[in-house]
């Protein structure tokens, strides 16, 4: 069923973010900076060495102080700068009056800004780049030397190329606009200067997909739920599957016939269930080459708690509880974009968690997919059956070497871990390691949590196979009891669970993360495919 307003966001899913390009030369020789195409100059600084109270400068900063004729480690010092990670001043150059004045700095871009590097790791730069972007919304093009240190090997200058794109493109994002038509601050074009060769160009390519896809979960877990129905967002992977050149399946309620959870949790909303599964095959594909990663993800459009109804705060942030399934879509896109030696297949279950006529009740046994049966203590815990359903007919039709699944599945999850890290669950070492890996480099950090065996009482049920939530509270680990209710589901695959309840959504903008919808777990399942053996 269509929805009114169905057609105000929609069609702007998909936005891509602002252009990253490599300019040869130095501040001391780009033309760039004399031509009038450039509205701001970024420079770096790093913290002052042990026992020395002057701030560091790096690399083009003394070039720029030559070139303007003005003494920006003083100016550093004056703003109180300490040079770490994310700070950073905005010069803003005054213009002469009358014609008789000439200024050092006549011709030049008129806004100057300093920005703080810290130790120059990846981490750091990535938090430079977003404050650069914070500090220069509205402008048209912004050159820079951010991470463009001498020092360096070859995979370092890369690696910090990336960095900076990446920062700076994920906090240019500025959140889909209902009430007006355009965002009028449009981000500026970023120029890395001093950069130029393939491998600086394919790590500058890797950022703009990685935030590509962390803009298209944000946009599609911000869009409301008046929007946003399981009808929506199959066309909306219709629409970016087709774009990109991939195969995509949608399956309605008639085709689910066997997806005992899906139907349950849908069934008391006006606004029917879907499954989608978008697939990607490298152009280099034989069989037996690569593997076959399969994600996994929740996508419940709205989550009201069904019958068991949640308590009115807790409803709020609840059109982002198919983040999941955003980030599913928006990996195997991304995985397209990147070209990944692996097959990556995105499934998505799709469903409103509503109160109707028809609503599933506690006390019901639902039959999933496969034939296992589910006693309900509480409606509010909709998540699980959904990605059970559509674990187990991944693992039964799909073939997966690795499956992963990817929700915002528990509030304990933030209870134990904050905001900060998605709690990861695997009995596979190697995916474990893996994932681990691809959160430190990609910013987007995972913690391993334990399948604790004796927990598994909290899903036994006296009349089916499986309870899916505990009713004896005493248990607890409310984030591990639902992964042991998953691990029922996957068969015997490499399978990873990652809850990223927490660190899903955010209260403040924050270096690269932007307030509400932050898009977590697609820049880090980029990662993991990315890097993948
Ligand atoms: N979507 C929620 C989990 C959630 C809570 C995500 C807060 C983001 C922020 C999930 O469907 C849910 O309601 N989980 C319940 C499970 C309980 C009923 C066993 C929860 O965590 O309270
Ligand atoms: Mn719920
Ligand atoms: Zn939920």
């Amino acid at each position: 069923m269509a929805r009114s307003g169905g057609s105000a966001t929609g069609s702007r899913i998909g936005r891509t973010p602002p252009a990253v390009t490599l300019a040869g030369g130095t501040i001391a020789s780009s033309a760039l900076l004399a031509d009038g195409s450039t509205d701001a100059v970024a420079v770096p600084v790093a913290p002052a060495r042990d026992g020395d109270d002057a701030l560091v400068p790096g690399e083009g900063t003394a070039a720029a102080a030559a070139r303007y004729g003005i003494d920006l480690a003083e100016i550093g010092e004056r703003a109180r700068l300490a040079g770490k990670p994310g700070d950073v001043y905005v010069l803003q150059l005054p213009r002469p009056v009358g014609s008789s004045v000439v200024l050092p700095w006549a011709g030049l871009p008129t806004t100057l800004v300093l920005v703080g590097v810290g130790a120059g790791r990846p981490e750091d730069l990535r938090r430079a780049g977003a404050a650069l972007a914070r500090a220069t919304r509205g402008l048209g093009r912004v050159v820079t030397t951010l991470g463009a240190e001498a020092q360096q090997t070859a995979s370092q200058a890369a690696a910090a190329a990336r960095a900076v794109a990446e920062g700076y493109l994920l906090a240019a994002y500025s959140p889909l606009q209902i009430k007006v038509k355009d965002d009028t601050r449009a981000p500026a074009e970023l120029v890395l200067l001093g950069r130029d060769g393939t491998r600086a160009a394919a790590a500058v390519a890797a950022a703009r997909t990685a935030a590509t896809a962390t803009w298209l979960v944000r946009d599609l877990a911000t869009t409301p739920s008046n929007v946003k129905n399981p009808e929506w967002m199959a066309e909306q992977a219709r629409r970016l599957s087709d774009e990109a050149g991939l195969e995509v399946v949608v399956r309605g309620p008639r085709d689910l016939g066997e997806f005992g959870g899906i139907l349950a949790v849908g069934a008391g909303s006006m606004s029917p269930p879907r499954l989608v599964t978008v697939s990607y095959t490298p152009a280099t594909f034989t069989p037996g080459s690569g593997k076959h990663v399969v994600i996994v993800g929740k996508g419940i459009t709205y989550d009201t708690g069904g019958l068991s109804i949640k308590q009115s705060d807790a409803m709020v942030p609840m059109k982002t509880d198919m983040t999941g399934a955003a980030v599913a879509l928006a990996t195997v896109l991304g995985a397209a974009a990147d070209g990944v030696k692996h097959r990556v297949t995105a499934v998505l279950p799709l469903a409103e968690n509503h109160v109707g006529a028809d609503s599933y009740r506690p006390g019901d046994v639902l039959t999933m997919f496969g034939g296992t049966t589910v006693e309900i203590a509480n409606t509010d815990a909709e998540g699980r059956l959904v990605l059970a359903d559509a674990l187990a007919w991944a693992d039964a039709t799909l073939d997966p070497d690795v499956l992963i699944d990817v929700a915002t599945l528990t509030g304990a999850a933030t209870i134990g871990l904050g905001k900060q890290y998605a709690a990861l669950y695997s009995s596979d070492a190697v995916l474990v390691a893996d994932l681990v890996a691809a959160g430190a480099d990609s910013g987007e950090r995972t913690w391993h949590m334990p399948l604790v065996d004796e927990y598994e009482e909290a899903v036994r049920s006296d009349i089916a196979h499986l309870r899916h939530v505990p009713v004896d509270k005493k248990i607890g680990g409310g984030s591990i009891t639902a992964a042991l209710f998953l691990r029922h589901f996957v068969g015997s695959r490499a399978w990873a669970h990652l809850d990223i309840a927490g660190p899903a959504r955010s209260t403040s903008d924050r270096h690269e993360v932007s307030e509400g919808a932050t898009g977590f777990g697609a820049r880090l399942l980029l990662r993991y495919l990315d890097d993948l053996r």
